[in-house]
Order: structure tokens, then sequence, then C-alpha cells
């Protein structure tokens, strides 16, 4: 089988890459992570695929005159990995246009809310704020506009009585770590493909849309 290769950005904690690099652990994994690149130095997450042995980077934003610069040099370290597909995961820069068009496609990330609703960040404040009875996470192609793109797969989570953002963001979380690697296996297996602006099951059957995750494994 042979396996796609994924590059994954992170900027911190890099509990989402772990569940990742756990999923790649089987052999049968259409997916294999062949770099990981932080743009904040001696993170976690870098500890995490170090411990994995995964090729670490870290290119650190501030060493650049302008976002094109630092996305063209993430675009060089990123092709000289002979990266196929691309995973944000905690990545907390937004991309340039050029560098968003140069990845269509081929660029996944993960957000913690049921997008379209509450993107952007202190999602769970503004869930709890809003009265909202269900939250969840959404893993999604990349589109220019933050946190918009078709949808890859969802997991929904009840807000309950007497949650905080704390206690919320802990109960997504842990839906994201199933998520993700249920999200890039359906890409990276070529289950799912994108066709314009929407994410379908091949071969040509259109996706209810958006793709809904039943239980996750
Ligand atoms: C996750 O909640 C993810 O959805 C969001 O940032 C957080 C990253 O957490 N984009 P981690 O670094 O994967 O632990």
């Amino acid at each position: 089988m042979t396996r796609t290769r994924v590059g994954v950005l992170i900027s911190g904690r890099g509990s989402n890459l772990q569940a990742l690099i756990e999923a790649c652990k089987d052999p049968n994994y259409p997916a294999e992570i062949v770099v990981v690149v932080s743009n904040v130095p001696d993170v976690q997450g870098l500890a995490h695929a170090e411990a994995a042995g995964v090729p670490t980077l870290t290119i650190s934003h501030k060493g650049f005159a302008s976002r094109e610069d630092f996305d063209a040099a993430l675009s060089q370290a990123l092709d000289h990995a002979r990266v196929e597909l691309l995973c944000n995961a905690g990545f907390m820069r937004l991309h340039s246009k050029d560098f968003v068009a140069r990845w269509l496609d081929r660029h996944l990330n993960i957000h913690p809310s049921l997008l379209p609703a509450f993107k952007g960040l202190d999602t769970h404040s503004r869930v709890l704020q809003a009265s909202a009875a269900i939250s969840g996470c959404t893993v999604h192609f990349v589109r220019p506009e933050m946190d918009a793109g078709p949808i890859v797969a969802q997991a929904a989570v009840p807000v309950l009585a007497g949650d905080t953002p704390d206690s919320l963001a802990a109960r997504v979380l842990e839906a994201e770590h199933r998520l993700y690697p249920h999200a890039l296996r359906l890409v990276a297996s070529g289950e799912v493909r994108i066709d314009g602006e929407s994410v379908v099951r091949t071969p040509d059957e259109p996706a209810q849309a958006p793709l809904y995750s039943p239980p996750l494994p």
C-alpha cells in the first residue's frame, strides 16, 4: 500500500498531532507523517514528534519580513519533504492567499466547533455565551477564509449544565482526537474526494452535505 505523505503544521501542545501519530502507527493506515513543522520553538508538539521518530522543523514566523515570505519558506520545506497532503493541527497563523492556492484541496484543518458556527478564537466561551446545546468539531479543507471550506467530517459534543470553557474544550478535544485520524483516513484512502466546494464519496456519489461522522471508532 502506498501511504500518503503528510506534513503537519503545529504551534503548540500538539495533542491532535499525537492522535495522528498514533493512527499512523497502524501499518494499514493510508497516511504517514513525513515532517512536522512548528512556527514556535520548543513546543510540546515537537517533543511528541521527536519521541515518535518523526522529522521536525521549526520555522519561526518572526524571522520573516512578511506573511508571504514565511509561507514561501514553509512551502519550500514541505516540498523538500515531498509532502502530498498538509494537516493543520493547532497551527495559529493565518495563511497567505498564495499558500492556500498552492496547497488547495491538499490541505486540512481541524476546528473545535461545528462549522460554519463559531469560527475563530475563544470558541468554547462563545458557544456557552450563546447557550448552544450542542458543540463539536470539524475537519475541513482549507480555503482563504479562516475556518471555512468543504467539510470532511464532524463530531457532535453535547454542552452540559455547569460547563466552563475549559470543561467543554476538554470534552471537544477528546472528540477531535478521534475525528482527525478518521477524516485523514477518508481523504488519504481516497474514500472521499474534493469536487469544487463539496466533499464527495468516491466514486461520484454526492456526499450528504456535510459528511456526518457517525459514532467514531
Ligand atoms: C485544537 O482544539 C484545535 O481544534 C484548534 O487548536 C487546538 C489545538 O490543540 N485548532 P493541540 O495543539 O492539537 O493540542
